[in-house]
Formats: C-alpha cells, structure tokens, sequence
C-alpha cells in the first residue's frame, strides 16, 4: 500500500511531485488559509505522514489520535528549522518521528536579523511613515537621527547557525560581537567567528544590540524578562528573529514605553499572530509577521527538505533531519539509525 501523506498548508510547488513519487497526497491547497485545531485533528488520522508548519499545533491528543489510527502515523515533517509546535516528547514516546528543516534557512534568517537591527537603529520604518503620510518637507539636520550601527558592541543571545551568520554580517559593519550560550564554542570557533565570549548579564549590560537565536523551549520561555530588560542601556535594541516567547511581551512593552530600552525589531510575537496593540502603537519597534526565512528560494528549499525527509523513512533510510531519533532506535519501521541525522540542526540554539 502506498502511504498517505498529509500536506496541511499550501506549500511551494517543488515539494508536491517529490511527496507524489512514494505516496497518495491530500494537501490543504487553499493559499493563506491554516486549518484549525479542530480541523487537523479530524483530518491528520489515517496519514503515514503529516507535512506540517510552525503554525500547526501538533500535541499530545492530535499525535494519539494518529497513532491509534489505521494507517497509524510515523514521521511529521515540519517545514521549518523551530519544532516548538510539536511535542517531540509525545511523538517519541508513541514511536512518531519528527524532522525539521535546518541549514537551508540560516543565512536568510541572519539577513532579515540584521535588517530588522539596522532599520530599528536608523529607523528606517518610522520615516517611511513620515514620508509617505507627506509630512517631508526637507532635508532636517535633526531629522530622524538615529543610533550607530557601524563599530557598535552586538551581544547575540545563542550561537547556532543562524547566529554565527549574524556575526559574519556584524563584522561587514566593524561591529565587536559579544556572545552568551548554554555552550561556549571552542576557541578555535570563537576565533573562526571572531566571538567573544560573555555572561548572560554582562553581554545584557554591554551589548548596544541584543539579537535572540536560542530555540523556544521551557528553560528559555521568557528568556528576557524585567531583570534581563532592566539590565540592557537605555539605548539598547532588542532584536528578536527567534520565537516571541522567548521574550516576556508585557515587560517588553514596559521597557520601552518608560524608556528603559530605545527600540526594538521583532519578526515573532509570544501570541503569534495576535500582535500586541501597545507595540503597534509605538514608533521605535519594527515589526515584521514572521518573515525571516521568507525569500522565494529558501522556502523552495525548506519544502524540498521536508518532502526529502518524508521521501528518506518511506524508502527505509533514516531522514536526513531527524529531531528524535530514538524513536529509529526504538524501531518504529525505519532502517536502524547511524547516527547520521543532522540534529545540531537547530540553529536556534
Ligand atoms: C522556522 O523555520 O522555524 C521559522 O520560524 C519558520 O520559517
């Protein structure tokens, strides 16, 4: 029997004939309409393979129902680097792999990081407003002055790839590049990346730009809170291409709104995609709906990824981008498990 795969959202073309060559596809083809809660879990079960994104919430009671089901479900495949929404825990414990997508988007993700850092810093968005509301009267020499970002201090919170793609942009700006993660790199890496190690509170207190790369996971829910924000310069900015709970919104808002830090660029909010009204209300935050992977290319990329790795257990291999892999050890039909899987794939860390 060829298995069932279920594609939950309208994804870019190139993954859909890779997905068809092994098996009978359902897909949710309808653009820009996500299926609710309600909807997956009464079309997920009796799908070998679920194909799904960061705004699918796959837990504990959807992975039941697809592991009590017939076909009984084997591998979800998440069209991007983040798992958060999935709880790998359940899945491996009911024998389900999950696999992401990391690598292909580091370098797209870093160039929306550091263009959310410079437009927060020369505040790129707040006078386009300006201009296009035709309030442009003139060249001003106070006009929109915003921070320095050449030869600035950047303090990036996690070291993953899409981090040190970061710091390689910084350095095009002469920027010194401070870093905090669970895990200090070598010194040869630090060397390679021309990092400097620091706590987590002097980078706070030192860092002129503060970009988030850890992944969303219990220990760093709310990663920065009031104290980490009481920390930062008053001329801080806070960018955030991570997930929105990593950062506690509310003292977010309070920072800002007394002051206490300048600005802020986020492309990821703690109730996405439900946006806080006091950041919409203010001038010095950019704020972008999720984009950081999004160039044509790299979605191709991340839609192939997913269906190869759907592809690799339907063929018997062990997918390329295996999250848990014990669940391959625990034998759950695939091959056996080499070890081979890409799981410091999570640039996030
Ligand atoms: C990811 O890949 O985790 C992004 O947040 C979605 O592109």
């Amino acid at each position: 029997m060829r298995p069932r795969i279920l594609v939950t959202q309208k994804v870019p073309d190139a993954a859909y004939p890779l997905l068809e060559e092994i098996g009978d596809v359902t897909a949710n083809l309808e653009e820009g309409r996500i299926w609710t809660y309600d909807e997956l879990l009464e079309r997920a079960p009796g799908h070998d393979y679920l194909y799904t994104l960061v705004t699918d919430t796959i837990d504990e009671r959807l992975l039941i129902a697809c592991a009590t089901a017939t076909p009984r479900l084997k591998l979800v495949a998440n069209m991007a680097v983040g798992y958060n929404n999935i709880d790998v825990a359940a899945a491996t414990r009911l024998g389900i792999a999950v696999t992401n997508t990391p690598g292909v988007l580091s370098e797209t993700t870093a160039d929306l990081a550091f263009g959310l850092l410079i437009a927060a810093a020369r505040r790129i968005t707040e006078a386009e407003r300006y201009l296009r509301a035709g309030k442009f009267t003139g060249w001003g020499p106070l006009l929109f002055c915003g921070a320095e970002v050449h030869h600035a201090t950047l303090g990036l919170v996690g070291i993953g790839r899409i981090g040190r793609e970061v710091a390689k942009r910084a350095h095009g700006f002469d920027m010194r590049v401070i870093y905090y993660a669970r895990h200090r790199l070598t010194p040869e890496e630090e060397a390679r990346y021309q990092l400097r190690y620091a706590s987590f509170d002097e980078l706070l207190q030192q860092a002129d730009f503060i970009s988030l790369h850890t992944p969303y996971t219990p220990e760093t829910h709310h990663l920065i809170g009031e104290r980490e924000l009481r920390l930062m310069k008053p001329t801080a900015i806070l960018i955030n291409t991570a997930r929105g709970a990593v950062v506690d919104e509310q003292a977010l808002v309070r920072a800002l709104q007394e002051g206490r830090i300048a600005g802020a660029g986020l492309d990821v909010f703690e109730h996405e995609p439900v946006v806080e009204p006091a950041l919409l209300a203010m001038e010095q935050v950019v704020l972008l709906p999720h984009i950081g992977s999004a160039s044509l290319q790299t979605r191709i990329l991340m839609a192939t990824t997913a269906s190869n790795n759907i592809r690799a257990h339907a063929l018997g291999q062990i997918p390329p981008n295996i999250v848990n892999p014990e669940v391959i050890e625990q034998g759950d039909g695939g091959q056996g498990n080499d070890g081979q899987g890409d799981r410091q794939g999570t640039p996030l860390q």
